[in-house]
């Protein structure tokens, strides 16, 4: 009746926007993504009869975890409330995606505790429903989620490469990404992007294959500029940039170390660079708040 489990945030390299079912969160696109090893969220949830309703830890998104818990209940056959305790391993404020790492972590915790035996597939499907994102937390390393499932491409150890995370202090308020994928057709580049993807997939696909950092980057960067092209030019248009994500741009841009910038829903710019490269990006880098992250395992049991 009661599991822990903990779970990664993910960069997507190829990006998750817009969707073609909104309640069964189906991405309009396959994305691709890297788990991370040092922004994960730890949850456990126990079942109890004695509990009225679900007790959830101040601060999260009560009504979004309790319909995501109405889920997995109602495949358990089960009418019991729980107890849920969340901790992020960063801060909430962040602007990292907490959806990704919490929703899946929920999703392995929960499960577990009715006493399901669901395969990672079905998990991953499960994670999709609380947060599109939190599929690819799923799975081991470096994933694709494409329609309802998320499956591993390869395992954490393939590639020894950091997802440099710059955190940029924001000022305006963070518009959900929930409610700007059900704006992102209105963008007239949004069928544009959709139409160069299928070949932005398969280079970037061949750069995790042979492991080119400059061929990963050229890619991430230009699907990155793609995707917030399009958020920009959808209405109500999305700006998620300030001043300081584009200092980052700027100065990754200059090339001066192999590193490579992609953007999510949120200003912290995430810098990609080899293992070996790290001491050289921190230095470039240096003054600002940084988290290192590894490639990382999916969502687990703990
Ligand atoms: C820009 O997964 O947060 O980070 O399904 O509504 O929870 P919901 O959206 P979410 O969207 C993430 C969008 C993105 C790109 C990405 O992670 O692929």
């Amino acid at each position: 009746m009661k599991a822990t489990a903990i779970a990664p945030a993910n960069i997507a390299f190829i990006k998750y926007w817009g969707r073609v079912d909104a309640a069964l969160r189906i991405p309009s696109n396959p994305s691709i993504s890297m788990n991370l090893s040092a922004c994960t969220t730890t949850t456990t949830v126990e079942f109890s009869p004695g509990l009225k309703h679900d007790v959830i830890s101040e601060g999260f998104d009560a009504a979004r975890i309790t319909a995501h818990l109405n889920r997995l209940r109602e495949r358990a056959g089960s009418a019991l409330f729980c107890r849920v305790e969340t901790h992020n391993s960063f801060p909430a404020s962040a602007g990292i995606a907490s959806s990704a790492s919490g929703f899946a972590a929920l999703t392995v915790a929960a499960a577990a505790a009715l006493g399901l035996r669901l395969s990672e597939r079905e998990l991953a499907a499960f994670a999709r429903l609380g947060s599109g994102s939190a599929c690819r937390s799923i799975p081991d390393g470096f994933v694709k989620w494409e329609g309802e499932y998320a499956r591993s491409l390869y395992p954490p150890d393939w590639w020894d490469v950091r997802d440099i995370i710059v955190m940029v202090e924001s000022t305006t308020k963070k518009v959900s990404s929930s409610e700007g994928h059900d704006k992102a057709a209105t963008s007239p580049f949004f069928h544009k992007r959709l139409d160069a993807l299928p070949r932005r997939i398969a280079r970037l696909e061949r750069a995790l294959n042979e492991k080119n950092i400059q061929e990963l980057g050229e890619v991430i960067e230009e699907e990155c500029l793609d995707m917030h092209h399009v958020m920009q030019t959808q209405s109500p248009p999305l700006y998620y940039w300030t001043g300081e994500t584009v200092n980052i741009m700027e100065l990754v841009k200059k090339r001066t170390v192999p590193a490579y910038f992609t953007i999510d829903a949120g200003p912290n710019a995430h810098v990609i660079c080899e293992g070996k490269d790290e001491a050289r990006v921190v230095e470039l880098l240096k003054g600002r708040t940084l988290i290192i992250n590894k490639p990382a395992a999916g969502a687990h049991i703990i």
